[in-house]
């Protein structure tokens, strides 16, 4: 695992890091049920409410925060081509979540059938690879080439800007 020097670049990887746990959680819960989850099973609506609360919360902040502070300077300096690609992938996963993330909150209220099951599963395990690759991304290309173009005042501010 990388060493990152920057506040900034460590706690994006931090929450990478929380991230691709929650999403082996999820994912291992998925993949626990053969039939849907009853509506009441506490196990299902404790990951279900988690991964949506995610999906609503840190990492809809985290992916606002990338877009609007670190794409355009890593487009400054001349790191177009990978902030592209990020960039689409950004929207991409944003389509895949919000249908996700509006069936497991229907999950918790309505008993879904075989069907409905399988759609979310479908959804859910693109969300959970498509995240992970995206990660793997950030991870080799855009916190490395993070860590070199930030100064000291900049990556204080932007951790400050960046907890709100
Ligand atoms: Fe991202
Ligand atoms: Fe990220």
């Amino acid at each position: 695992m990388m060493n990152f020097e920057r506040q900034t670049t460590r706690r994006l990887h931090e929450e990478h890091v929380a991230v691709v746990d929650l999403l082996g959680r999820f994912e291992q819960a998925m993949v626990g049920y053969r039939d849907p989850p009853l509506v009441g099973d506490d196990q299902w609506r404790s990951i279900a409410r988690d991964l949506g609360a995610g999906i609503r919360g840190e990492i809809e902040h985290h992916f606002d925060f990338e877009e609007q502070s670190l794409f355009p300077r890593l487009e400054a300096s001349g790191d177009g081509t990978i902030v592209q690609i990020l960039s689409d992938e950004h929207s991409i996963i944003r389509q895949v979540a919000s249908e996700l993330g509006g069936l497991l909150q229907i999950s918790l209220s309505e008993q879904f059938e075989g069907a409905e099951w399988r759609t979310l599963k479908m959804l859910g395990f693109e969300y959970v690879e498509r995240m992970i690759s995206h990660i793997q991304k950030e991870e080799m290309a855009l916190l490395p080439a993070l860590e070199n173009i930030l100064g000291d005042d900049d990556d204080a501010e932007l951790v400050l800007d960046y907890a709100g």
